[in-house]
């Protein structure tokens, strides 16, 4: 049997209260897995793939391949990190659940990546509040193969770390990018005969069943184009599908995009207004203005 994961206390934040588990590193307790774990990590697994199969960003899909990942078991962290360390310096460690954010931010910075140990239970398949290892690996493990959005990754734990002494708003401003980047972004993809289809990156989607074709098919949300101080303006949904999805023209973008110093920004921003989540602007790049339909009216955090 799993041990429980371990809550230690309750944080207010942007994103509502959310538990937050111990901080220490814990040994991948793998042996420990029962028949259900790895039925679970098969089922999702299986059924992902299914749907992301052109839908998901081509290094998603190939670099899943690379690290070997398969439905037949739940991955060990050491298997995984032999390829990761090899590529790009990055290192998974096993965590209990979200970590406070200056812990996050720090492993981040040091191209360590947090990864909950234990998986939903089969009645959760659907859907769980918060994040576990179907996740943290599945969703956001195969893009630390990619340079570019490894060094992102590591740009924006040093980003977090800095901000964090800054004050409250400069990290809500940088909450928003990791939300619409890493965790719900879209990516622009051209396939060399003029199909430039818009693509999954972010790991809230590719972890989701539903999000995965909402995000790309509903005529319901925006799709606009990537705008970092726009985008640290926009408040965000963590109860529903996005209002709005940004979309990115390639790694490079993002990772440029955080080269300088966002201390500037962060003042301009705290004289603006934030955005409501399904707003489209008149300087936006709008690939689709979305119908709205089924949006919830309040509850933009
Ligand atoms: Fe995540």
């Amino acid at each position: 049997m799993n041990a429980p994961p371990r809550r230690v206390e309750h944080q207010q934040t942007d994103k509502g209260t959310v538990p937050i588990y111990t901080t220490a590193i814990v040994e991948q307790p793998w042996s420990t897995y029962s028949r259900a774990d790895h039925g679970t990590w098969a089922t999702l697994f299986k059924r992902q793939q299914q749907i992301l199969a052109g839908r998901a960003c081509r290094e998603f899909i190939g670099n899943q391949q690379r690290f070997g990942m398969t439905p037949d078991a739940i991955p060990k962290f050491d298997d995984l990190n032999r390829v990761l360390k090899a590529a790009t310096g990055w290192e998974l460690i096993g965590v209990e659940g979200l970590l406070p954010e200056l812990t996050f931010f720090d492993h981040l910075a040091n191209r360590r990546f947090p990864v909950t140990w234990w998986i939903r239970k089969p009645e959760q398949v659907d859907y769980i509040a918060e994040p576990d290892l179907f996740h943290d690996l599945f969703g956001h493990v195969p893009l630390l193969l990619n340079p570019l959005f490894a060094d992102y990754m590591q740009a924006y734990g040093c980003g977090g770390v800095k901000a964090h002494g800054l004050g409250a708003e400069a990290l809500v401003n940088l909450t928003r990018l990791y939300w619409y980047t890493v965790e719900f972004g879209l990516i622009r993809e051209g396939n060399g005969s003029g199909d430039d289809g818009l693509r999954i990156y972010g790991s809230g989607i590719v972890s989701s069943k539903g999000e995965s074709i909402h995000c790309l098919e509903s005529p319901a949300p925006n799709r606009i184009g990537f705008d970092m101080p726009r985008i640290m303006r926009t408040r965000y949904r963590i109860d529903t599908y996005q209002k709005t999805y940004f979309v990115i023209d390639s790694f490079e973008q993002l990772m440029e995009a955080t080269r300088p110093d966002f201390t500037p920004l962060y003042a301009q921003l705290a004289t603006q207004e934030s955005i409501p989540a399904g707003s489209v602007l008149q300087n936006d790049k709008v690939y689709n203005r979305g119908t709205g339909e089924g949006w919830a009216s309040e509850g933009d955090v």
